[in-house]
Formats: C-alpha cells, structure tokens, sequence
C-alpha cells in the first residue's frame, strides 16, 4: 500500500530535509585528504543531535551507525571507519534524518582531494542521473518512467546501474512502498500520485552492476573492484511537479 501525504505532512519531512541538506553542504569542507569516515559520522551525529534531530539508521535493522560511507568500490552500506581518506578517493555519505517524526534521507558523493578524470565523469553521470529520474516524477507518468530515464542515461554514458538496490517509499518509516527501481521499461509500475513521497537514488558503476556483500552482511561493493558512486533525494510529488525536500540550494 502506498500511502499518501497530505502537504502538512510534506512540509514536515521538508524540514528534515533541510539539515540534511544543511550537512551534506558542511561536508563539501570536511571531506578532504586525512578525514576518516569516522570523524564525519561523529561530526553528523552531534550536528543532529544541536539540531534537535536524530539519525534514523542508528539501529535500525541492527545498523549501528548514523551515517553509511561507502569508499571508492564499496556501493552502499559502508561502515564509518578510523582509516583516512587519500587524495583521489570518492566516498558516498548516505543517512535519514529524523526530525520531530518525519525523515528525509539523501546520499551524496564526494571526490578526495584530486580525482582522476573517469572518477568526475562518474560523479557528474550519476548526478545527473539524478536529476533526469527527478524530472519524470510527475504526476500521471508511471514509476517505470523514472528508471528508464535514468537507465537509458547511464548506459548511454558507458556506465552501469545497480540493480540490487533501489528509491523507496518514505515517511514515518524508512521503507514504505513503492519501490523506485533506477532500471526498467517505461509505462510499467505504478501511477505516480499527488501525496508520493519517495527517494531516487542510483548507484552508477564504472564497469559492471554486479555486486558482492562483504562479511559484515551490510556492505555493498561492486564484483569487479571498479568504482561506484551515488546521489539520492527525497522527493515529494506535488501538483507542480517533483518537489526535492533535501535540496541544498535552497537553504
Ligand atoms: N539511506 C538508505 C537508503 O537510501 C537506507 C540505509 S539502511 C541502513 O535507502 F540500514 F543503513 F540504515
Ligand atoms: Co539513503
């Protein structure tokens, strides 16, 4: 069941969104050559907790952290780690924000220091597959549309989409319906609705989508070693299109 939100309730997850927005900005500073990922999750947490938020992932499903940092091959789910960034790195910073009830969850990647050239074209393709998924949340199109987009992207580019992990659904809960695959056929899915609140999130590989799971049960990496980046929003559909609740250029 899909359940819609009503605009008070939007408004609500909007200012969660807003210091999440509020953070990842801060992290354009941070993320630098000699920053652990462990640093960055205690920066988070004590700039939620100053904000009268709290980090939605810490401990749920038994995840023990604020924030995911996943490291250059790693896709998703990345532990927070004492080990320091290098130049040329990348590292995706994912986490939800809960703010008086409501969430929003948004991931960014970041570039460390100096990166190879295939490294920016990567993080400009899947940003920009962001926002092409965006532009198909309307109202009337199918959730199909917005992977679609985004697929026929990404693979134009050279690059590949994951397939093990998709957009969902999001409100009191992190996952709700629907799910938001970032590949398949236009026309297929759900009809997107006035009220939908849910994330576009592609993971974009340089080489193949395959996955394997660390040990930890938890982390993502891509099967051949080569790099994977991600950016996600929350978005809100609303009679005038998509509205992006944890939009950084709007704070
Ligand atoms: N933020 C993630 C998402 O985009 C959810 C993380 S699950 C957790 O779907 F267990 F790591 F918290
Ligand atoms: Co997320």
């Amino acid at each position: 069941m899909i359940v819609l939100k009503s605009a008070r309730e939007i408004e609500q997850m909007k200012e969660a969104g807003k210091i999440l927005a509020s953070v990842h900005k801060q992290l354009v500073k941070m993320i630098k050559p000699g920053v652990t990922t462990w640093e960055i999750e205690e920066f988070v947490e004590s700039y939620l907790k100053k904000n009268g938020a709290t980090p939605q992932q810490k401990g749920y499903r038994g995840y023990k952290y604020a924030t995911c940092a996943s490291v250059n091959d790693e896709i998703c789910h990345g532990f927070p780690r004492k080990q320091a960034l290098k130049t040329g790195d990348i590292v995706t910073i994912d986490m939800v924000v809960n703010y008086q009830g409501a969430l929003a969850d948004s991931a960014w990647s970041y570039g460390v220091g100096q990166i190879s050239d295939s490294a920016e074209e990567l993080l400009d393709v899947t940003k920009k597959a962001l926002y092409i998924g965006i532009q198909q949340a309307q109202i009337g199109n199918r959730i199909g549309d917005i992977g679609h987009a985004i697929q026929t992207y990404v693979e134009g580019e050279g690059f590949s989409v994951v397939r093990d992990f998709i957009g969902h659904g999001i409100g009191t809960a992190i996952h709700e319906k629907p799910d938001v695959p970032h590949y398949g056929l236009p026309g297929k899915g759900p009809r997107i609705k006035e009220g939908m609140v849910f994330t576009i999130e592609p993971m974009v590989n340089v080489g193949t989508y395959r996955i394997k799971m660390d040990n930890n049960a938890w982390t993502a990496r891509t099967e051949d070693g080569k790099l994977s980046a991600q950016y996600e929003h929350t978005i809100a559909i609303t009679k005038s299109g998509p509205m992006i609740l944890t939009d950084q250029d709007e704070i």
